[in-house]
């Protein structure tokens, strides 16, 4: 390995947006066109090629995805003050938008496995206490399959919405399930900032789009809304990190595919399992057999290895939120979320970085490699929950890779 390499530091992500080439042809149409924002010529280009992409009937772009989260869940129409479960694992921003919304957090618990809310366990936590909808989100790049989420819709009568910030172009919609995509500069489709709410449901769509624009509808102003249109400066970034997005996937892929084979022949009794779905996910976690501490993420950092906790503090620890009402002890959400180490994953990698940092890990994760320090090891707690051997190699996205995925328009 090139010595220059081994020094450099491994950041955990490395945003990954369109170069001034690739933005430039969409600009001159911006200058030709002189349409700046208010669902312009390439804001309803963008719109299309997601709808195409994510195979919605309607994608409707907002201004982030936390807006779009705060629209959609108002678009369902509950009363003020209505109850919403929602998983504790994920980013602060699913709860943010129901808050905003004028409604009330529940926290439910996750799989173990898969690390989202299923239908079952959102089946279980609405017999248990009065919810009036479910935000699951799609966090470690773990899709929904949104047939189950229509047949939970059906059978309880709760509308539910799928927070798929991180998977854009991943996640499909249900009959009666919409999505919320994030094109935070972060994501894989990135646009700087940037949101999508996908429906096949056309009245959702037009009640979004509204209330995106003040809640104006035909002239008038009908609910109150807000300002959350995305302007033609950002669907320009959109519509170029789309054109590039066959090649990013297939780089996102190959990426994964070489953690979780390094990971899996390097130690693969060693209790260091990949955690995230092989969906061309915006992060990537490692889970371990024992409670991840400071310790751990400073001895990284000391030989050039960037980790982030993600989704740590689970989102009822945050002090905003801890004030709000938890099905159960979520027991679940702590330990696995505690067990979770997020990894360098940014497209700049090549197999030697990850070479590097699969070599540290092991030594500094594995109890018997690493130095004395004190940490809990869960490894006892864990025995049964968490399987050995490593990665979800496997694509859990039921509809396969993306179609009309649009090339250069
Ligand atoms: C699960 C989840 N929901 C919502 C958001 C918010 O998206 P945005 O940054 O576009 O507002 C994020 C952002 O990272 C996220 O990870």
């Amino acid at each position: 390995m090139d010595p220059a390499a081994h020094d450099r530091r491994l950041k955990v992500l490395i945003p990954n947006l369109p170069t001034f080439d690739d933005l430039e042809p969409w600009l001159r149409r911006i200058d030709d066109n002189r349409h700046y924002t208010n669902f312009g010529p390439l804001n309803r280009e963008l719109e299309e090629a997601l709808s195409a992409l994510i195979r919605a009937e309607h994608a409707v772009t907002v201004s982030s995805g936390t807006l779009g989260l705060e629209l959609a869940l108002t678009a369902l129409g509950l009363r003020a003050g209505s109850r919403v479960l929602v998983p504790s694992m994920t980013f602060p921003a699913s709860a943010t938008a129901i808050v905003r919304a004028g409604l009330i957090p529940v926290f439910g618990d996750i799989d173990d496995r898969r690390l989202v809310m299923t239908p079952d366990i959102a089946r279980r936590a609405a017999s248990e206490t009065d919810v009036r909808a479910v935000l699951t989100v799609a966090v470690h790049g773990e899709v929904h399959d949104p047939d189950a989420w229509d047949a939970f819709t059906a059978e309880t009568g709760l509308p539910v919405l799928i927070d798929a910030a991180g998977v854009v172009g991943r996640q499909r919609v249900g009959r009666t399930t919409s999505a919320v995509f994030s094109l935070h500069a972060t994501k894989p489709i990135a646009a700087g900032e940037g949101g999508v709410v996908a429906t096949r449901d056309a009245a959702m769509a037009r009640r979004v789009r509204s209330l995106s624009n003040f809640g104006f509808d035909t002239g008038r102003v009908r609910a109150v809304g807000t300002n959350a249109k995305l302007s033609e400066y950002h669907a320009a970034l959109g519509l170029a990190a789309l054109a590039r997005w066959p090649g990013t996937l297939e780089r996102w892929t190959s990426l994964y595919d070489t953690y979780a084979h390094l990971l899996q022949t390097s130690d693969p009794e060693a209790g260091l399992r990949l955690a995230t779905a092989r969906t061309a996910p915006s992060n990537l976690c490692v889970r371990v057999k024992q409670t991840i501490d400071d310790r751990h993420i400073q001895a990284l950092s000391g030989v050039g290895i960037e980790t982030r906790r993600w989704y740590w503090p689970p989102v009822h620890r945050h002090p905003a939120f801890s004030g709000y009402a938890c099905v159960g002890d979520l027991a679940t959400t702590d330990r696995a979320g505690a067990e979770l180490l997020g990894l360098p994953f940014s497209l700049d990698l090549d197999r030697d970085d990850i070479e590097r940092v699969c070599a540290a890990l092991r030594s500094t994760l594995i109890p018997e490699n690493a130095a004395p320090h004190g940490c809990a090891d869960l490894a006892g707690l864990a025995a049964g929950g968490v399987p050995r051997g490593v990665g979800r190699g496997f694509d859990p996205d039921p509809s396969g890779p993306p179609e009309g995925t649009p090339s250069r328009m």
